[in-house]
């Protein structure tokens, strides 16, 4: 992958996701994890390049890691969430971890707020509800539910 030439670039509605992901997690930062702006600021800009790497892959699943690879080389502090995110079996959950995945899965792939539920659905319906995605989605949802719940923290509208 890492020498992988191939360029394969990112469609209108990843990028309009990406933008959606960044305004969700500016917001959690700010008003549910009460972080200061600046600290919310760079994770907007955690939001915005989260899914980048899909522009260099061939196998949509080595997004994550590739992406995390080189947001960590561009020395971003949060390169590892971008790493772990969509992995609901990563051992400790930071906030920015649990922030990332919370706000990838309550936007839609074309950049709209939805329900963790309607996420869900759609994932059913694109992959098939026994698909490994909807199984993994369906883990991912309980584990940032737990993460909330261990830090007392409730999401109107979840
Ligand atoms: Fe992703
Ligand atoms: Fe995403």
């Amino acid at each position: 992958m890492k020498n992988n030439p191939k360029f394969i670039g990112l469609s209108d509605s990843r990028l309009f996701h990406m933008r959606g992901v960044a305004y969700k997690s500016y917001n959690l930062a700010r008003e549910v994890f009460n972080m200061e702006e600046d600290v919310a600021r760079s994770l907007f800009l955690m939001g915005l390049t989260h899914d980048f790497a899909y522009a260099f892959v061939e196998n949509q699943t080595d997004h994550e890691h590739e992406g995390g690879r080189i947001l960590k080389l561009s020395g971003f502090n949060w390169a590892e969430a971008v790493f772990d995110h969509g992995d609901p079996d990563v051992d400790d959950w930071t906030d920015e971890l649990l922030i990332l995945n919370l706000a990838d899965m309550t936007t839609s792939p074309d950049g709209k707020p939805i329900t963790i539920d309607q996420r869900l659905e759609d994932i059913e319906n694109r992959y098939g509800t026994d698909s490994i995605q909807a199984t993994k989605a369906r883990k991912l949802t309980k584990r940032i539910k737990e993460e909330l719940a261990k830090r007392n923290l409730t999401i109107p509208n979840l």
